[in-house]
């Protein structure tokens, strides 16, 4: 393969368009490392009814102003209009089709707080517009990146049913699992809506007698990758981690990659961020400021001697709140204040607005998505928490370093990768790390980031060092060539 690669990515989010979590910051940060290297990157994504076409300057695509698409017995005409990521040169494709994708939310229903019901031709839509769309461009990508289940039945509608299109002929696939837990899964019932007849050879496609979108992507991608080392081991040897999927994946050990996530530092930089008062690490007394706003804002009293424990993520059991709900009491014996900003399940949001009621002046809880909130979180945080039960990266431990926010983790997928541990090793420690998931081994990794926390000078020791360190897009983009270069082997001629 030449040294410039022509790169087809597809994702269900990408910011700053439209965000859930993690996935639409790393779709929009690695295409921009990629195009700075100078690679011809290309983004598709849906074009939700949340994203302001005025706002982000989407403009009409002359050749793409009707992309027809043939599901089963119908035909959906889709159209797409293009932008750029604001501040950068790298296109994004938006295919239109409102019937689909004009509602507010991404994947769930907010009335009813399930997945949309047409979850599956929605997005096997947007799998199938996406090779309409390369086609109608004329231009044929090298590298098709899919992410997440959304996006994982690209593969195998390459294996099968463009099989023997020379217009794809120099194409190959790599699948980025974000997060195994979430597959796409469907009852067989959706296969004539999604136009998969029954004279097709399906057993790629299902598992557990379901339909399974993540798992075709598995086992018909060219290269998989995920998103730190840790996780890819942990989703080949841990029968939980792998949700169900092991055998698959042991089967495609020599063709999983584990690349860390980067940080994208003009985004999440104090000495930048539009959204607090800004620091750096030289000058932490800034930090101070930011301290200061938050508690005004979360109507907490301000008092520099307590420890402020930010968390801002989806409420959901894998980020570990189970365990917080737990020892609840215990953390506030604690002497510490915590700001919670996060969406999700209905039985945190309970949890954590009686929790906020019962001890206005320690907790207080956001249950909003509010990206201005999450920097001011992590600029007046002293420390900031993820327990979680798995984490495939996680990306706001590396936000909270250069913030100079010390992260308290459970050592788990990428958290394992990123944070050393204050306790084992002091003189590199850059945060507080626990192994077992219970709310003990939490509330002691706390409780140690507490006492830590009161000898001041020392604890600025902590904050530099992780201040200084760098998990800038370069590197992990580079990993991301390396495996765009192994795709030369796997490609038809
Ligand atoms: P995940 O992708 O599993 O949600 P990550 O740590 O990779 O976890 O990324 C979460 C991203 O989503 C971060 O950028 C975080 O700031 C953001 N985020 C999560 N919840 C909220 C929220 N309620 N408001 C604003 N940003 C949020
Ligand atoms: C997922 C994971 C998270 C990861 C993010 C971006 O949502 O839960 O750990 O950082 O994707 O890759």
């Amino acid at each position: 393969m030449k040294n410039r690669f022509r790169i087809l990515f597809l994702a269900s989010e990408v910011s700053p368009f439209a965000k859930t979590g993690g996935l639409a910051d790393v779709t929009s940060s690695l295409p921009k490392a990629l195009y700075d290297m100078g690679h011809d990157v290309r983004i598709i994504m849906p074009k939700y009814g949340i994203i302001s076409e005025r706002k982000y300057i989407l403009r009409e695509v002359i050749r793409l102003k009707k992309i027809p698409v043939r599901m089963g017995s119908k035909e959906h005409v889709t159209c797409a209009k293009s932008a750029f990521i604001p501040d950068s040169k790298v296109q994004v494709y938006f295919l239109d089709y409102p019937a689909y994708f004009s509602r507010p939310e991404l994947y769930v229903d907010a009335k009813t707080g399930t997945d949309f019901p047409d979850n599956a031709e929605r997005f096997m839509l947007l799998c199938r517009a996406t090779l309409a769309t390369t086609k109608l461009l004329h231009w044929q990508p090298q590298v098709i990146h899919c992410n997440d289940w959304q996006t994982a039945m690209i593969p195998w509608l390459l294996k099968h049913e463009y099989a023997q299109d020379p217009f794809f002929a120099g194409t190959a696939t790599v699948l980025s699992v974000h997060n195994l837990s979430y597959q796409g899964s469907f009852d067989k019932s959706v296969l004539p809506r999604i136009g998969i007849g029954p004279e097709v050879n399906t057993s790629d496609l299902e598992i557990w007698d379901r339909i399974n979108f993540l798992k075709s992507g598995l086992v018909t991608s060219d290269l998989i990758t995920t998103v730190s080392p840790t996780y890819a081991e942990e989703i080949q040897t841990d029968m939980e981690q792998s949700a169900g999927l092991l055998d698959i994946l042991r089967r495609r050990k020599n063709d999983i990659h584990g690349i860390l996530n980067g940080v994208d530092y003009s985004v999440w930089n104090p000495e930048k961020d539009p959204f607090i008062s800004p620091y750096d690490a030289d000058n932490l007394s800034g930090k101070l400021e930011n301290k200061k706003a938050l508690t005004a804002r979360a109507k907490l009293p301000f008092d520099e001697k307590t420890p402020i424990i930010g968390i801002v993520s989806r409420m959901v059991d894998q980020k570990g709140f189970d365990l917080i709900a737990d020892v609840i009491d215990k953390l506030i014996s604690l002497k510490v204040q915590l700001v919670v900003l996060g969406t999700g399940d209905e039985r945190y949001h309970k949890f954590f607005k009686k929790a906020a009621k019962t001890n206005p002046n320690q907790i207080a809880a956001f249950l909003t998505f509010d990206e201005e909130l999450a920097h001011l979180i992590e600029a007046g945080s002293d420390m900031f928490l993820m327990p979680s039960r798995f984490e495939p990266c996680g990306l706001n431990q590396m936000y909270s370093l250069r913030y100079g926010t010390v992260p308290i983790v459970r050592k788990t997928g990428g958290l394992a990768d990123t944070i050393i541990d204050f306790v084992l090793e002091p003189e590199k420690g850059t945060g507080f790390v626990f192994t077992d998931y219970s709310s003990n081994a939490m509330l002691t990794a706390i409780h140690h980031a507490v006492t830590a926390f009161q000898d001041q000078k020392n604890w600025i020791k902590i904050q530099r060092r992780g201040m200084k360190v760098d998990f800038s897009w370069t590197q992990s983009a580079e990993n991301y060539i390396k495996v765009y270069q192994k795709l030369e082997s796997k490609k038809r001629k």
